[in-house]
């Protein structure tokens, strides 16, 4: 990969297909040794609050199983406990909402009150002593990437949903342009940029051209394609093109 862009499988929509019929297959550590026989640099999973695909126990299992695993959660109690538990190597803060399809924002760390805002501190300290490191999935925004500076976050996921959604060719160049514009910012402010949310093999690439991007997390596309090539197939091809990106 030209700039070694680091790839993170989510691998919720594999848990979904298990949950939906309250079987044991697809078994989930199967699908965490093809991603890392793919190559992929690590594990996502999104423990929702609603239990909706991936469940306790699986977080668990795929704890003691992948090489590296990335825990997105809500910031609640309940999920803080589970993770300092279960130590993933990082954790990545999302907002929640219950009847939402997927995560349809970044983290409004400004609309936060001071009160919650302390108490995210505390956790990505928490979560610093137990050699967890937090990353703040965020809209691509300055005024974001400054507060999660100051709560101590290590990483920031920007949100790449806008663009992925954008119609007109306008408002991809827009969405781009945002990213662009607040990957550098947070790399000047020593955060590690990571990026996340719709991305598919037709529009990654612009988002792999981006300076300064650590990792993507990508889940839906990549699952979609693996019914037809399979989980490892699909993997590679996505590696490929963010390794042809220049
Ligand atoms: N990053 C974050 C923070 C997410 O919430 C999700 C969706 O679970 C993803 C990345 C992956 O998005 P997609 O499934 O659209 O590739």
């Amino acid at each position: 990969m030209s700039k070694e862009i680091r790839l993170g499988v989510n691998i919720d929509h594999i848990a979904f297909i298990k949950k939906s019929r309250g079987v044991s297959y697809p078994s989930l550590i199967e699908a965490v040794k093809i991603c890392e026989s793919a190559k992929a640099d690590l594990i996502t999973i999104h423990l929702r609050e609603d239990r909706r695909h991936i469940q306790d126990k699986d977080v668990i299992e795929i704890r003691n199983n992948a090489k590296t695993l990335n825990l997105e959660m809500a910031h609640t109690t309940e999920m803080i406990d589970i993770a300092i538990k279960t130590r993933p190597n990082f954790c990545c803060i999302v907002p929640e909402k219950r009847n939402e399809v997927t995560t349809e924002e970044g983290l409004n760390l400004s609309s936060i009150e001071k009160n919650d805002l302390r108490r995210l501190k505390n956790t990505i300290s928490k979560f610093n002593d137990h050699e967890i490191k937090t990353s703040l999935f965020i809209n691509p925004d300055k005024k974001q990437i400054e507060l999660a500076k100051q709560v101590g976050a290590q990483l920031v996921e920007l949100h790449t949903g806008f663009y992925a959604n954008s119609i007109t060719p306008d408002e991809r160049a827009d969405a781009l342009n945002k990213l662009e514009e607040a990957s550098i910012f947070a790399c000047e402010n020593d955060l590690l940029v990571n990026a996340g949310h719709g991305l598919n093999y037709d529009n990654v690439k612009p988002i792999c051209k981006i300076i300064n991007i650590n990792e993507l997390n990508i889940g839906h596309s990549i699952v979609a394609r693996s019914v037809f090539v399979g989980l490892k197939d699909a993997i590679r091809q996505m590696i490929s093109i963010m390794r042809s990106c220049d």
